[in-house]
Parts: structure tokens; sequence; C-alpha cells
């Protein structure tokens, strides 16, 4: 599913590597393209349809570039398609590592890091429960339809002090926290993390976070593994001072759609930082983390190895694990010669950085 803009450009070298490892290894794909984004909205006024969610729900997995376009207001296509998809298919997990790509790094400590973003995905302020309400209409009502539960939400307003409102509200559901949490401490378990870091403002959001904290206090001692409280303006700090002290951080979607394009740029930039949004039992979706990049889409300069990343995602999570490391190692052995696209000081376009991977995994390379 390439989308729009760079997107389209990554996603064609995603394919590129992913048909040189199926040559190399037991991993065989059938790819079918789904043309959703921009331009088929323009033409048909379609988002992501019933039909592309049946047809979508009987695949093992999607590789997705990235949706957006200056021509339409935001949120149309960011809601509608990429938003709507995490919601039907539950993927309640967005995992977004951050690795220390030397010399990629902007720090000035060379501290070796490992961080694993696991940012809930279908909650919090991510629900468009939101609406307006004023002098002219006092009331509103929200009506919240999720993959999980329905909720129907009614604001009676009897004084609006004269003035117009608008509000977004954040929820968090006591089934949705139990299963991030239960997810987060089992990923710490298995990465063999002495800890879970929970990022929350429950200084401020005390209604939301508190009970997020108290959850996953339960589920801290049922699974028996640490649990530390960080609020998200402190820990936006922590990740440039101290970021190797960090490794499977629970965080909640808005904070964490944040939080993670920091983490991008500590690993070179928003062409480095890939994403599995993950249903555990279910379809699950993995892509780079940056958008459509606009001002750069259509001129060769996107840097691909987030979406080769993103692939390696996607091979790891279907249990080749093996053909994942050789992307890695081709990613690695990139950066270390140079051979990159100009966000990262070298001179290749997006296809020369894509052939150059494909390259090493056919072993034309080393
Ligand atoms: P963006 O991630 O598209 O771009 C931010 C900046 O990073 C731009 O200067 C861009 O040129 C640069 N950049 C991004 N990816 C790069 C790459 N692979 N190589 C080199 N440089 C790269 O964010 P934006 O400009 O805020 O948003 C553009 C559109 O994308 C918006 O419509 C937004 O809603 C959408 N968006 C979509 C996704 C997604 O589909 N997952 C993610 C983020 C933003
Ligand atoms: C991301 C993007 C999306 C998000 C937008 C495009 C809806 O920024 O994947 O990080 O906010 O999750
Ligand atoms: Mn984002």
């Amino acid at each position: 599913m390439p989308g729009d803009g760079i997107g389209k450009e990554v996603v064609a070298v995603g394919e590129r590597v992913l048909d040189a490892v199926s040559e190399i290894s037991s991993f065989s794909y059938d790819g079918e393209p789904f043309d959703i984004g921009s331009d088929r909205y323009l033409r048909t006024g379609e988002l992501l349809t019933d039909e592309d969610v049946s047809r979508l729900g009987k695949k093992d997995a999607v590789y997705f570039g990235a949706i957006g376009d200056p021509r339409i207001k935001p949120g149309v296509l960011e809601q509608g398609i990429l938003l709507k998809m995490r919601a039907v298919f539950d993927q309640y997990i967005n995992l977004r590592p951050v690795s220390s790509w030397f010399p990629l790094v902007p720090l000035k400590r060379e501290v070796p890091f490992d961080i694993h973003f696991l940012r809930e995905n279908t909650e919090d302020f991510y629900m468009g429960a939101g609406g307006t309400f004023g002098a002219g209409s006092p009331s509103a009502s929200v009506r919240v339809r999720r993959g999980m539960y329905d909720v129907d939400i009614d604001l009676k307003g009897s004084s609006t002090g004269g003035d117009d409102f608008a509000f977004e509200i954040g929820l968090l559901s006591r089934r949705g926290v139990e299963r991030f949490a239960d997810y987060a401490f089992g990923y710490a378990a298995a990465r063999g993390d002495e800890k879970v870091t929970l990022v929350d403002k429950a200084n401020v959001c005390t209604h939301i976070y508190g009970m997020q904290r108290e959850i996953f206090e339960q589920k801290s001692k049922e699974h028996g593994i640490g649990l530390e409280f960080m609020f998200v303006d402190a820990m936006a700090m922590a990740m440039i001072v101290r970021p190797e002290t960090f490794g499977t951080v629970a965080v909640p979607n808005l904070f964490g759609d944040i939080l993670t394009d920091l983490g991008a740029q500590l690993q070179g930039g928003l062409g480095m930082g890939a994403s599995g949004n993950i249903n555990p039992g279910g379809l699950s979706m993995f892509e780079p983390i940056h958008g459509s990049a606009p001002d750069i889409a259509g001129r060769g300069k996107a840097n691909p190895m987030a979406a080769v990343l993103a692939a390696q995602m996607l091979l790891e999570s279907l249990g080749h694990r093996e053909e994942g490391a050789i992307l890695r190692g081709a990613v690695r052995s990139c950066l270390d010669r140079g051979r990159t696209t100009p966000d990262l000081g070298g001179s290749l376009t997006t296809a020369e950085v894509g052939e150059e991977i494909r390259s090493i995994v056919l072993g034309g390379k080393r």
C-alpha cells in the first residue's frame, strides 16, 4: 500500500528488496497492490472502503508507505485511511524501535542505546471523539465507534458563558490499558528488560493517566517486572541526555507520536524510523514513521532505509528472523560506506540506495 508522495518511492524500494530476500531464502510473497491514498480519493471520494477492509482482512501482513497531500484538508486521509486501518484491524500496539546507528546519532556522547517504544495505537486523543458547542447550540454529543467498543457521550451544556467551544476527548478504556500493559510487560520480559518505563502526563491529565498508572502498577506486580514513571516533558529531555537508560517504553498514543519523531532524529532522521502496527492475534501493518514529505516527493531524495527497516519488522513478525537480520545488515553496510541519500550526507537517489541494499542481499557486495 504505497499511498502518497515519497510513500510510493520508498515502498517501490521495499518491494525490490523483498523480491531479493525471496530469491535467497524460504520467504516468498504474493503482493497485491492497493490503490489507496490521495489520487483515488480525489478521483472517487473513497478512502478505506469496506471492500478494501475485507480484501485486506485475508492477508498475512500489510506493507504501507505514507499518506498525506497538501491538496486535501488535514485529517481527511489521515483519519479516513491510516487511523481507520489501525482501528479496524485493532492494531493496538505501535512498535517503534530507536537504535543508535552510529555515526548518525547527533548526541555528544557515543553511548549505545536501543529503546523500544510501544505506542498505544487505538485510544487516547486519537479516537476522533470531539465536536463543537457554544452559545448557539449549547449541547454536544460524541459518538465513538472503534473495533473494540462503541461509546456515546452527551454533553448537556446549559451555560456556555456565551462563548463557542471545540473539544477533543482523550479516552482510555480499562480493557484497552490492560491489554497494552500486558503486551508491554510481556515484551520487556522477552527482551530481558528489568523494567517498563511508562510515559504520561499524570500530573495534568489526572483522569486518564491516573487510571493508566493504577493498571500498570497492578500489571507490574502480576508480571514480576519493574515499572518506572516518566512525565512526557522530562522524557523528551531524558531521551537526549541519557537514552541508554531506557529499554521498553510504553507511551500513550499522542505523546508516542511526538516522542518517536524525536527518536527518529536520534537515529539520523525520519528516514531511519520504522514501525509495526501490531495486532498480536491478527493483521499487522508495517510502515516507516515518516509521512508523504511533499517537500521532497518525486525527486528521488527520500531515504528508503526506514521502509526497508519496516520490511525487516514485517519479515520478523512472520517468523523470518534471519531474513530480517540480513536487511538490517545491508542497511548497516550502506551506512558504513556512505552509500546513502542526501539526508544522511550521501549522494545516491532513493532507487540507487535500494539497488545497493538489493545487491548486498543477493550477495553481490559484502
Ligand atoms: P513528513 O514526515 O512527511 O516530513 C517531515 C520532514 O522530514 C520533511 O522535511 C521531509 O522532507 C523529511 N523526510 C520525511 N521522510 C523522509 C525520508 N524518508 N527521507 C528524507 N527526508 C524525509 O511530515 P510532514 O511534512 O509533517 O507531513 C506531510 C504529510 O504526511 C501530512 O499530510 C501528514 O499528515 C502526513 N503524514 C503521514 C504519515 C503516515 O502516513 N504514516 C506520517 C506522518 C505524516
Ligand atoms: C504517524 C503519523 C500519524 C499519527 C498521522 C499521519 C495520523 O504521524 O504514523 O506517526 O499521528 O499516528
Ligand atoms: Mn507521526
